[in-house]
């Protein structure tokens, strides 16, 4: 097998968010955040995608996956070992803002909350594994969402500053990368998670999503220039859901509109946070849909004096379009839509699984910024089955990733440069999407159903012990 040229340093590890594994979901004075009212199961999903949603939590109606999730809250400590015997050297996670403001809008930080964090950076620290934080997951403050209206209200701004501040100032000495929010144009389909609204009618939904958007990107720069002057040695990125845009065929028409698509998802916000400033395409699209931003004095500065490190992006598909579809070509699992590659098998929920796609994606990026890339997600969802003997043979998920760690290596030997790749989901946890536990990626088992039953014990899966000889041999050995 040809044998490939990781560079030294390479932050080879896992990536996790704070609500799909912490759980304690009211405990340390915690607050409620969206993701504490996504119910699991067929529902959660239309609920994402669709308006009318009540934001309250109905248990006699609902089972709420994330409020146990994978109780890394209590069990942090065996879990950090089980990724330093893999040989992590970087552990992406992020912060529960209402774990250090409840409601979003206090004044006071909730000393519970941020001792809770020190003592999981401590436990990192011990072990040599490099924490890379993400400030904002998929879990803004439900007060905020309620009150405010999320990201929609330019006070919001205000508070995701004070929360920033906070945690740089507190964790300047053990955190060194970060990242702002995670998927940000995720919302361009899915706004609820990031943004914090939903939308009635589809016509309604642009003037408001591209103000909210305008608010995060703010954010986003007063993070980043504040990441700089607290912690000198930082490195603060943003993080993307990318996924290449194929034209169905050579028909012009088809490639303009597959590059148009690819505009708008792939770097309107990348745009913004690498190059500090709108991207000249937008425009049109602003009038076309009538948008008209509301933009103050100072604005365009401060966006062009917050730009970002690094690109960090999540990969898990490409999408492949034509300007005039139809429901049969549509690609039915691919969450930010697309029609059906005949190239391309798909995971077990319906992904189409593309590792060349990747190599497009880190080369596409490096093109166009020039700016170190991290691959911060990437994995395969999929059903696992603990045999008689206790053991879990994932091959299948080890024939994904390696296909996908070879697609990185020739990217680097393409010329890109590539700071680390942390797989999604190192250990089982709640799906974001489906909000199932059966929709498993880790390279440890835990054991815990859709239904909420299970005794949360770990157990190593064959990939445990693939990883650790990838990571022991910085991917010679795949
Ligand atoms: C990314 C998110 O979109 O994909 C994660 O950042 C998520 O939060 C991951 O878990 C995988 O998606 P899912 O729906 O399979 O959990």
């Amino acid at each position: 097998m040809k044998k490939y040229d990781f560079p030294e340093g390479f932050l080879w590890g896992g990536a996790t968010a704070a609500n799909q594994i912490e759980g304690g979901f009211n405990e340390g004075n915690k607050g409620l955040n969206i993701a504490d009212v996504l119910p699991g199961g067929k529902e959660r999903y239309k609920i994402l995608l669709n308006p009318g949603f009540d934001f309250e939590i109905h248990p006699d109606q609902y089972y709420y996956p994330n409020h146990e999730a994978i109780d890394f809250y209590h069990r942090y400590k065996e879990d950090i070992a089980l990724f330093a015997e893999m040989g992590f050297k970087a552990f992406r996670m992020s912060i529960a803002w209402t774990r250090i403001f409840p409601n979003g809008d206090e004044v006071e930080a909730n000393e519970e909350g941020l001792a809770f964090y020190d003592c999981v950076f401590d436990e990192l620290n011990k072990h040599g594994i490099e924490p890379v934080v993400t400030i904002s997951h998929y879990e803004m403050p439900l007060h905020l969402v309620k009150e405010y209206g999320g990201w929609r209200s330019r006070k919001v701004v205000t508070f995701f500053e004070r929360y920033v501040k906070t945690i740089f100032n507190r964790y300047k000495n053990k955190v060194k990368y970060w990242m702002t929010f995670n998927e940000i144009n995720s919302s361009l389909v899915m706004p609820i998670q990031g943004l914090g609204f939903s939308i009635q009618k589809e016509q309604d939904r642009y003037q408001p999503t591209f103000q909210a958007y305008h608010h995060q990107f703010l954010a986003s720069a007063l993070a980043v220039k504040m990441c700089h002057e607290i912690i000198p040695n930082s490195k603060i990125g943003c993080m993307i859901l990318f996924a290449p845009v194929y034209s169905f065929d050579s028909n012009p028409e088809n490639v303009m509109y597959a590059l148009q698509e690819e505009q708008l998802f792939n770097y309107y916000c990348t745009d913004v946070q690498v190059r500090g400033e709108y991207p000249a395409f937008i425009n049109r699209y602003f009038k076309e849909h009538h948008i008209e931003l509301e933009i103050q004095e100072g604005d365009l500065e401060l966006m062009k004096e917050g730009t970002v490190d690094y690109i960090g992006f999540s990969y898990y598909m490409s999408r492949t379009e034509k300007k005039a579809k139809t429901d049969e070509d549509s690609s039915e699992g691919n969450i930010i839509g697309g029609i059906r590659n005949p190239f391309l098998k798909t995971s077990d929920w319906g992904w189409e699984i593309d590792p060349v796609g990747l190599r497009i994606t880190l080369n596409k990026l490096y093109d166009r910024y020039q700016k170190p890339l991290f691959v911060v997600e990437n994995g395969l969802g999929a059903y696992d089955k603990v045999e008689e003997d206790g053991t879990i043979n994932d091959d299948y998920r080890i024939n994904y990733l390696r296909e996908h760690i070879q697609a990185m290596g020739e990217a680097i030997e393409d010329g890109v440069e590539l700071m680390g790749y942390t797989s999604w989901g190192c250990i089982d946890m709640v799906s974001m999407s489906t909000g199932e536990f059966s929709k498993r990626y880790g390279y440890i088992y835990v054991d815990k159903h859709d239904d909420g039953s299970g005794t949360l014990e770990r157990k190593k899966k064959k990939s445990f012990f693939w990883y650790r000889d990838v990571i022991s041999t910085n991917g010679e050995k795949l």
